[in-house]
């Protein structure tokens, strides 16, 4: 196939957890992520490279306060933010990130950097002086909601495991997960997957996500995944790098998916991911109540709020064939 005549694909997750509390909730999320989703599948239809499209998506996230990275990003234990991001960039297969940063804006801009840098991954003090460097003003990405979150749960001693997924709280139940990701198929072909999050919300300092690991999110020549959900399960799968080697490997990728997600259920993991291989099929999963993740496979945009609840794996063709 001659070089920008791919059909460019694209999906993006919010977070996955426990449900939406009905369809005013289902239908907010619903237009967050349809927005992103045609903002940033414009510009790969213009012939942006996957790396900027990925970036943009996850900017815009990151600045919805709706969900769990950049503004909106839930509070650790002792009340501060510190936000975590990865990009990894399949055709030169290279991973950079920052891991508990703080007073950014767009933790993804920092990891979009550290792309062309020797030292690929910073954490805390390393993307503060990242920050100092590129002269990006510090930026408090606290939310009343979220602030107030912590202050309920600090009131019941942090019994709750994690914080909500969706930042406001008469769309959602009381438990959630939340991070957010973007992967992207250029038009060239080339493949690259961004995750961005606040974390789980209440955990102890220094506790580092599973978002700004290969395990929370991988790409290669082959296929590029992100994931949401209790980091600690998706680090102990190693899930994005474990569905990605097995479609490098041969596995068809809807089965790579589908094998992944079957093996984590019968360990109890709760979480989501989200992803794209070569030939333009695009895949999602889940073992959690909900995945709050839309898509765009050239044909049309659709989102997985209405999957059932539990384990549930899908994809789409690169035909756009459903
Ligand atoms: N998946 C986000 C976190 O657990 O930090």
């Amino acid at each position: 196939m001659k070089m920008g005549s791919i059909q460019p694909k694209l999906i993006i997750h919010g977070g996955a957890g426990s449900s939406l509390k009905g369809k005013a909730g289902a239908e907010a999320v619903r237009q967050s992520l349809y927005a992103v989703v045609t903002e940033v599948y414009g510009l790969l239809l213009t012939g942006a490279d996957a790396k900027a499209a990925v970036v943009r998506g996850c900017q815009m996230l990151e600045d919805d306060p709706r969900f769990n990275a950049g503004t909106g990003s839930v509070l650790q234990s002792d009340g501060q933010i510190r936000m975590s991001a990865a990009l990894m960039d399949g055709l030169s297969q290279r991973f950079s990130g920052v891991i508990n940063a703080a007073r950014v804006k767009n933790p993804i801009e920092l990891a979009e950097f550290l792309q062309n840098s020797d030292d690929r991954v910073l954490s805390d003090i390393g993307a503060l002086e990242l920050m100092r460097e590129l002269q990006l003003p510090y930026y408090d990405p606290l939310t009343k909601l979220r602030l107030q979150e912590w202050i309920l749960e600090r009131e019941g001693n942090f019994d709750k495991a994690m914080a909500g997924v969706v930042a406001e709280r008469e769309l959602v139940s009381e438990a959630g997960r939340g991070t957010i990701g973007v992967v992207a198929l250029d038009a060239y072909g080339k493949l690259v997957a961004g995750t961005s999050t606040g974390g789980k919300g209440f955990e102890r300092i220094g506790r580092v996500s599973d978002s700004a690991m290969p395990a929370g999110n991988y790409a290669n020549a082959q296929a590029a995944i992100s994931c949401t959900g209790i980091g600690e399960h998706i680090i102990e799968e190693c899930l994005a790098a474990r569905i990605v080697i097995r479609t490098t490997d041969g596995m068809p990728f809807s089965e790579a998916i589908a094998r992944s997600f079957q093996e984590a259920q019968t360990r109890q993991r709760d979480f989501g991911a989200i992803g794209i291989d070569a030939t333009g099929t695009i895949g999602w999963g889940k073992t959690s109540e909900v995945l709050l993740a839309a898509y765009h496979d050239g044909g049309k945009m659709a989102d997985t709020l209405d999957m059932g609840s539990g384990l549930q794996t899908d994809w789409r063709s690169s035909t756009g064939d459903f």
